[in-house]
Order: C-alpha cells, then structure tokens, then sequence
C-alpha cells in the first residue's frame, strides 16, 4: 500500500474527492498509488453517498505522471496491473467526474483528462504527453481521444513530438472548460462538483452514458490495444534508455 497520505480521499455532502498528495516527487503515481486510485473509483462507481467525484493535485502540480523509478522496478506486464486497473475503473466510470489541474500534467496527468466530464486548470498548469520521448506510445486511449479533443493536427504535435501546451492552449482547444488561478482551481472543481451532486442522479447517469455512448465501446479497445504495445515498449531499448537517463539527469540518447 502506498503510504496514507500518497493518496487522500474524503466524501462530503455527495462529492468524493481524491487529492494526489506526493508533492515531493511531483505527484509521480507510483503502483501502490494507481491501485488506491482504483480502488476509490471501484468504491465511488457502487457507493451510494458518492453522486460526482473530484480528482485534484496541488496548487503547484498535478500530476509528473508514471513514477518512472517505480517503472523500472515493477513494470505493468499483464491487464490486472494497478495502473490498468486504474484506467479501466475511470474510463467506465458512470458519474460526473471533475478535475482541477495546476501546474504539471504529464503523461497520465493530462491522458486521464479525456475521461473526466469537467476540466478546470490553473494558469500555470501545462499539459505533455511525451510518450514517444521515452520510447513509449500513448495510453488510457490518447491516440482516440487527444484528435478528437484536440484535432488531429495538434494531437500529433503533442503526441509524436511530446511538445508541452499551456493551460490556455488547452482551453482554446476545448481540452479544459476554464482557467482560473492555481490557488482557486481546486475550489472552482468542488463548487461545480457541488452543483452536479445538488441534480438528480439518474439524469446525471443517462445523459453521460448518452454523451459517451458513441465512443465507449472504442475507448475501451483502444485502451487495450495501446497497453499492449505500451507494456512491450517498456521492455525495450528505447525505453529503458529514456527511463536510466531521467533517473542520471541526462538527455536521452536513442540512436
Ligand atoms: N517519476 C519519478 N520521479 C519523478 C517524476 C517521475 N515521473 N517526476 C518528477 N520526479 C521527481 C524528480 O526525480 C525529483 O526527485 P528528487 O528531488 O529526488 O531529485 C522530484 O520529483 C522533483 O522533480 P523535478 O524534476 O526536480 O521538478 P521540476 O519542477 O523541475 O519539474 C516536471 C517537474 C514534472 C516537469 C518534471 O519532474 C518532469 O518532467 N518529470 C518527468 C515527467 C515524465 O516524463 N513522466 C512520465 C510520463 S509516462
């Protein structure tokens, strides 16, 4: 189990919020982590004191993505891993859920943004997926929903050469609903949260089954289909060059 305070989850007049809290290390998500984070969507998805969900980091970062140490040490190799199981929870999750983002979201940090229903950003918060940088391709079904999010064209900017985006970029595109300061981000989600947990709950249900229907089926192959060749990838040389060089605080060298 990670320790208590890597994770912290509290519920509240219908909302349920989970905070990453390992501010030292960025709020890199280690596998003790990501099956915490499971965890509380598995409970929130059957709870009935739990209407809309709010997932949130801290002022001054969201998330730095996978915890690339960790990575090394327990890599993902089968469907049941932590950060899968991760994925599949959020991804099929039926109520509303809201993000508050400021600072960093990398990787995972801003790939779980195309499955939360409302976006809000500080801003300072920028947004990378650098996948291929670390000799990786997209996860949590990017390469679906970054083009649709974003439009082909800067999907691949930001997915083939993993260049950074700002938060107001990323309201331009739709990829987040509104910025505001970082120190207000995390309290903007908790006041939109409230009022989702105030409508009836079967509306709120259907018209996100509704909103996803088109796509659900396909997300769920495409989250498949990416951690396959994602969970190869990180035994090869590519990767385990990008992952060493981080951890040397080095540039990377590929060929
Ligand atoms: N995995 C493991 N450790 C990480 C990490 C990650 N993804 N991201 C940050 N850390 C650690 C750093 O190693 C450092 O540890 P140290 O204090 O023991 O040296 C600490 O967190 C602070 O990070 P630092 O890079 O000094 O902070 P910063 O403010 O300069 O930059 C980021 C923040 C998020 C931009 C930068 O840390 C980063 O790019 N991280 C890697 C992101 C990434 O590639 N994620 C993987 C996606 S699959």
């Amino acid at each position: 189990d990670p320790p208590m305070s890597d994770i912290l989850t509290y519920i509240d007049a219908g909302v349920a919020t989970l905070t990453m809290n390992r501010i030292d290390k960025k709020n890199a998500l280690t596998a003790a982590m990501y099956a915490a984070m499971a965890d509380f969507f598995e409970d929130c998805q059957t709870n009935e004191q739990v209407r809309v969900v709010v997932v949130q980091g801290h002022p001054t970062v969201f998330s730095a993505g996978n915890d690339i140490a960790d990575f090394l040490q327990n890599p993902p190799s089968t469907q049941d891993a932590p950060v899968f199981r991760f994925l599949r929870a959020l991804s099929t999750f039926r109520k509303p859920v809201v993000a508050a983002v400021a600072g960093p979201a990398v990787g995972i940090g801003t790939t779980m943004l195309f499955h939360c229903d409302l976006v809000y950003a500080g801003d300072n918060a920028h947004f990378a997926m650098p996948f291929v940088n670390l000799g990786l391709c997209p996860e949590a079904g990017s390469s679906l929903l970054a083009p649709q999010a974003m439009g082909r064209t800067r999907a691949a900017e930001a997915l083939l050469l993993g260049d950074p985006f700002t938060a107001e970029a990323a309201l331009e595109m739709g990829v987040v609903n509104r910025v505001v300061t970082p120190t207000e981000v995390n309290h903007f989600a908790a006041s939109q949260a409230a009022r989702l947990a105030a409508k009836p709950m079967a509306s709120l249900l259907e018209t996100k089954r509704l909103l996803n229907a088109e796509n659900a089926q396909a997300v769920q192959q495409r989250i498949a289909e990416e951690a396959a060749s994602f969970a190869r990838m990180l035994q090869e040389p590519a990767a385990k060059e990008a992952f060493t060089a981080f951890m040397e605080k080095r540039l990377p060298q590929f060929h």
